[in-house]
C-alpha cells in the first residue's frame, strides 16, 4: 500500500467510529485510493503518535474525543474558525512540514441544514448547551447569515463565556434556561450531551410550540429522545446529527484531497446500515 495516501481518525474510544466507512465511501465515489484507519490511543501517546504519523508521510488525520484540544495546541497553523472553536478535528501537513489544524464540525452542521432546506438567512436560532460541541459551530452559523443566536445552558455562566468570545456587535446573546418559556424560534439546536445519559435538558417544552425546525447534534438508530420530545411539543421538522457527521467528514476530505464528495449517497448508506 506504499503508493496509497494514508489517513486516520484518532480518538479514545474509537471502536464505533463511522469515519473509515465514510471516507472510504467518499474515495470510491471520487475514484480515489486512500487508506483510512481508526487509531485508539492512550491519551499520553497522542502527540508522539501524530508527529510520527506525519514524519512518516501520513496524509491527514481526523481527531475526536478526547484529543481535539490537544490537536489545537499541537497545530502550528490554525484557521480562524479553529481558533474560535479552541479545538481541531482535522490535521494535515504542508510542503514545508508544518502541521495545520481546522475544525469542520460547524461547516458540516451548516451544510446539513442547507441540505435539509432549512432557511438560515434571517433565522432566529436557539442553541442548548455551551460545551465544546457548541463552541465549534458558532462561527459558521453566524457566517450563514442568521438573524441571531441565543445560547442557553444548564450552567449559565458557560453560555455567557461563549458569548464573550465574540465582538460586542455580534448578534449572539446568552439567556438562562428558566427564562425561555414563551420564546419563539425558527431553529433550535440541541448541542448538549444530555441524551448520552438518556436525559433531557431542563427547558420548557413550550420552546417548540411555535413550530420551529429542531436539530439534535446527537443521532442514533431511532429518533433521539430530544427529537421525539420536540416533535410531540410542536416542532415542524426534526433532524438528527448524522448528516453533520458526514458533512464534517466531507469538509475534511475536501481539505486533504481538493475534491468535494457528495454527502447524500453516503448518508443514505449509513442510514441503511443502521436500520
Ligand atoms: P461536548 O464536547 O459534547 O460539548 P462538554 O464540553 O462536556 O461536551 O459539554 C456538554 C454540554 O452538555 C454542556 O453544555 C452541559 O451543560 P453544563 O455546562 O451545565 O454541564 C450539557 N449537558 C450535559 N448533560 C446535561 C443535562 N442532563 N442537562 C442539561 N445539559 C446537559
Amino acid at each position: 500500500m506504499a503508493d496509497v495516501d494514508r489517513y486516520a481518525v484518532v480518538g479514545h474510544p474509537i471502536a464505533h467510529s463511522k469515519s473509515p466507512f465514510i471516507h472510504q465511501a467518499f474515495a470510491a465515489q471520487l475514484q480515489q485510493r486512500i487508506d483510512y484507519r481508526k487509531i485508539d490511543l492512550a491519551p499520553p501517546d497522542f502527540r508522539a503518535w501524530v508527529a510520527g504519523f506525519f514524519a512518516g508521510g501520513g496524509g491527514g488525520l481526523n481527531v475526536t474525543v478526547p484529543f481535539k484540544e490537544e490537536a489545537f495546541r499541537m497545530a502550528q497553523c490554525l484557521t480562524d474558525r479553529a481558533r474560535l472553536a479552541g479545538a481541531v478535528n482535522t490535521l494535515w501537513q504542508d510542503a514545508e512540514g508544518r502541521i495545520h489544524g481546522d475544525t469542520t464540525d460547524g461547516v458540516g452542521l451548516v451544510a446539513d441544514l442547507q441540505r435539509e432546506a432549512v432557511p438560515l438567512p434571517g433565522a432566529k436560532v436557539l442553541i442548548l448547551g455551551a460545551g465544546g460541541a457548541v463552541r465549534g459551530v458558532l462561527q459558521p452559523l453566524l457566517m450563514a447569515g442568521v438573524a441571531s443566536v441565543t445560547l442557553t445552558n444548564r450552567t449559565f455562566d458557560k453560555a455567557q463565556s461563549l458569548v464573550a468570545l465574540f465582538p460586542a456587535a455580534t448578534p449572539i446573546q446568552a439567556v438562562p434556561m428558566a427564562a425561555l418559556a414563551d420564546s419563539q424560534w425558527d431553529l433550535i439546536i440541541n448541542g448538549t450531551s444530555a441524551g448520552l445519559n438518556a436525559s433531557l435538558p431542563p427547558v420548557s417544552a413550550a420552546i417548540f410550540a411555535s413550530g420551529p425546525v429542531v436539530y439534535d447534534m446527537l443521532y442514533g438508530t431511532e429518533l433521539t429522545p430530544f427529537l421525539q420530545w420536540a416533535q410531540a411539543g410542536g416542532a415542524r421538522h426534526v433532524i438528527d446529527g448524522l448528516g453533520m457527521l458526514v458533512g464534517q467528514a466531507a469538509e475534511s476530505f475536501a481539505i486533504w484531497r481538493g475534491l468535494r464528495p457528495d454527502v447524500g449517497p453516503v448518508l443514505s448508506a449509513l442510514r441503511g446500515l443502521s436500520s
